[in-house]
């Protein structure tokens, strides 16, 4: 793949990523995209405890085959895909909730990309690095044995009202 990813891989304590998806009330049955999904760390705890469909994109070939092996090892092939790939030129307009751990300025060349494909009942969850711009519905800290982490959360409803934006 010629693209070089400009964030590297850093995972999300299982703490914060277990709050992540209950702050942006994940249900089962809807789809959960994590765009740069490492080591599938998300889309697991996605699919395994809120029965979600999850998706996740990653563009480090390493980090795709150890997500398969994990996959197949917790025989969750059916509620997981895994797109080895830029998230920048996948589809994600099915996304019931979009996670992120990636930096401020890839967040903000993902806005456009947002109000175009996602629909307005989406959410989108961030660690650590927020949306500029975009009013956050929830801020929460979140203290975890090395650091505290910050979790922001943004209604798609929300952005797009305030965003007055037309598809
Ligand atoms: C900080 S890690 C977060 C991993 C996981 N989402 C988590 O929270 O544990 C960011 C991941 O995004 C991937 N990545 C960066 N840019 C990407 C891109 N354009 N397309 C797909 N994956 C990308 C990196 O390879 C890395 O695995």
């Amino acid at each position: 793949m010629s693209y070089t990813p400009v964030v590297p891989f850093v995972p999300t304590p299982e703490i914060v990523v277990k709050r992540m998806l209950q702050l942006a009330e994940v249900k089962p049955g809807e789809v959960v995209y994590d765009l740069g999904c490492g080591d599938g760390r998300i889309i697991i705890t996605a699919a395994k405890d809120f029965g979600a469909y999850a998706v996740g994109i990653e563009i480090r070939k390493d980090l795709v085959e150890q997500c398969i092996r994990k996959v197949k090892e917790l025989g969750l092939e059916d509620r997981i895909t895994i797109v080895y790939g830029n998230f920048f030129e996948v589809d994600i307009s099915e996304a019931d909730v979009v996670t992120l751990y990636l930096l401020t300025s890839v967040n903000e060349k993902l806005k456009t990309k947002f109000l175009k494909e996602l629909k307005p009942s989406a959410r989108i969850v961030s660690h650590d690095f927020e949306i500029l711009g975009w009013k956050p519905s929830l801020v929460e800290d979140i203290r975890e044995e090395w650091r505290n982490h910050k979790v922001y959360l943004y209604l798609m409803k929300d952005v797009l009202s305030e965003e007055k934006y037309v598809r």
